[in-house]
């Protein structure tokens, strides 16, 4: 349970500093890598990529915190550290080596609390966790949430289709392949408990089957799905 901070400890300053070195890190990242390690001409394996979801998510992030009742400081730090390792090292470790940066940042470059410390890395250290996320803090729960709901609707329907220019697919394919979105989707909204996150990830899914639908409506070639 989240320790009660009744004012901000994060100024708007500090929050701009930890947000450019959240920047700064990926791109470095990006740059150490060998040549062909990864596949990085899909859009989601670039610095830009990641950080504008790690922007995304902080922004679901914090709402769902305010609107569940969660601490929104911690939410939001945990949030913009969440995924700072992920360029960097395997996905099976991002989680806890992104709780470790963030806990070396926070102790040297800023004044928080102990305990703010550690419910932020905590959070970060849990959000690849994959069991029911009942277990977890509500903050910890607000960013996986979070998490979940970027790859859910528009914005994930939008990288399928920057995806399938890559794979050289033509818009014939972009109602199967917005199909496949929806469905990663549905199977992600299991997981989503609180009803603020439940009611995004509806809004969300929507958009994304009324646009394949739309695509099955306006491409000849396409057969719509009974
Ligand atoms: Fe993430």
């Amino acid at each position: 349970m989240g320790v009660e901070i009744r004012e901000s400890p994060v100024s708007d300053a500090e929050y701009a500093e930890m947000e450019q070195f959240v920047h700064d890190y990926l791109v470095a990242s990006v740059q150490a890598e060998d040549e062909g390690g990864r596949m990085r001409w899909y859009p989601w394996h670039s610095a830009e990529y990641r950080f504008n979801h790690i922007r995304n998510v902080v922004e679901l992030a914090e709402e769902i915190a305010r609107e569940e009742g969660a601490n929104t400081d911690i939410t939001r730090v945990a949030a913009l550290f969440h995924d700072i390792a992920k360029l960097e090292v395997d996905q099976d470790i991002h989680a806890e080596e992104g709780a470790r940066i963030a806990r070396e940042y926070l102790e040297i470059q800023t004044d928080y609390p102990a305990s703010f410390i550690d419910q932020v890395c905590s959070a970060i250290e849990d959000h690849s966790y994959q069991g029911d996320i009942d277990d977890l803090t509500l903050e910890t729960r607000s960013l996986i949430e979070a998490d979940i709901l970027d790859k859910v609707g528009a914005n994930g329907a939008a990288l399928m289709l920057l995806r399938m220019g890559y794979e050289s697919r033509t818009h014939m394919d972009s109602a199967e392949m917005v199909g496949r979105v929806l469905e990663r989707g549905e199977e992600a909204k299991k997981r989503v408990r609180s009803q603020t996150a439940t009611d995004m990830a509806h809004r969300r899914l929507k958009r994304v089957r009324w646009f394949k639908e739309w695509l099955e409506d306006e491409i000849a070639d396409i057969e719509p799905e009974e």
